[in-house]
């Protein structure tokens, strides 16, 4: 299975420190952001990775992830994204790479524990259609939220509710058959503007093929100051599994492709 780190938008909660540099190449206790969600990617075996980013530093991921041999990749390319027009409009440009097969898509601001690699195989052998992880935390309102019924079957998620009906998180860590980019294209923007990743998961529940599984350690995004603070906290004491950085030498052949939306 092929992974997919949406890295794009303008990271405007994180101003004035992304007026220079992108979001997801800010250090979170010793390392990029960026290095958290290849590291989730690669432990659970997948090794062909895509990153769709956007913005005016776009050009620096290159400087640091290379062609991401170092990092332990195969393959590693590189997508971007006009705007900033939501996590779904980010993942329309996975299409191509994508090629018909299964996807992880990992958000690029979200640094796990635990190693994923289990959930990866359940929907590996999955027929088709989505799987979420979820997380039980204190601030359900800053997520997509799930609502269950008595049998702990999903039965609608909502995005940022006021009054969220569970205290669980969708995780930025999302299984997805190749429908996903037709769902993609029958979205409209949100109140907010943008094409949300919440209705993507709706449209997979509205047709009864949506699981979920329970993340297992440590969750947190770190796309505000609290939660980038807190996630060098985690990372510093909790340790998430470390990528062996830098052993490949620094002129190592690019092997990229980048295109545009
Ligand atoms: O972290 C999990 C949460 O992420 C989920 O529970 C929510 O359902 C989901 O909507 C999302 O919420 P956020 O408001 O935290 O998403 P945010 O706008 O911060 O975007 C998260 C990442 O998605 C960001 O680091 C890069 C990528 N992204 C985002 C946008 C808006 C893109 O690649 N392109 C975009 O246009």
């Amino acid at each position: 299975m092929k992974g997919i780190i949406l890295a794009g938008g303008l990271g405007t909660r994180l101003r004035p420190l992304t007026l220079v540099t992108n979001k997801h190449l800010l250090p979170v206790y010793d390392r990029p952001m960026i290095y958290y969600p290849i590291e989730c990617l690669r432990n659970a075996g997948m090794d062909e990775v895509l990153i769709v980013t956007g913005g005016e530093h776009a050009g620096d991921f290159l400087k640091l992830l290379r062609n991401g041999k170092h990092l332990g990749l195969k393959h590693l390319e590189y997508a971007y994204q006009e705007g900033e027009g939501g996590i779904a409009d980010a993942l329309k440009l996975a299409e191509e790479f994508a090629d018909g097969g299964k996807v992880c898509v990992v958000l690029g601001d979200n640094i796990i524990e635990a190693n994923i690699r289990k959930a990866s195989g359940d929907f590996f052998t999955q027929r088709s259609g989505a799987k979420l992880l979820l997380k039980e935390v204190n601030d359900p309102e800053r997520f997509g939220v799930p609502q269950f019924d008595d049998s702990g079957k999903i039965t609608n998620i909502l995005e940022k509710p006021q009054d969220p009906p569970s205290s669980f998180a969708v995780t930025g860590i999302y299984f997805y058959d190749a429908d996903v980019f037709d769902i993609c294209k029958t979205l409209k923007p949100s109140g907010r503007g943008e094409l949300e990743i919440t209705d993507v998961n709706n449209a997979y529940l509205k047709r009864g093929d949506l699981t979920y599984e329970s993340l297992e350690g440590w969750w947190t995004d770190a796309g505000t100051f609290e939660s980038l603070h807190h996630a060098a906290g985690l990372v510093a004491t909790g340790g998430a599994n470390k990528l062996d950085t830098d052993a490949a030498p620094a002129n190592d052949q690019l092997n990229t492709t980048v295109k545009s939306s």
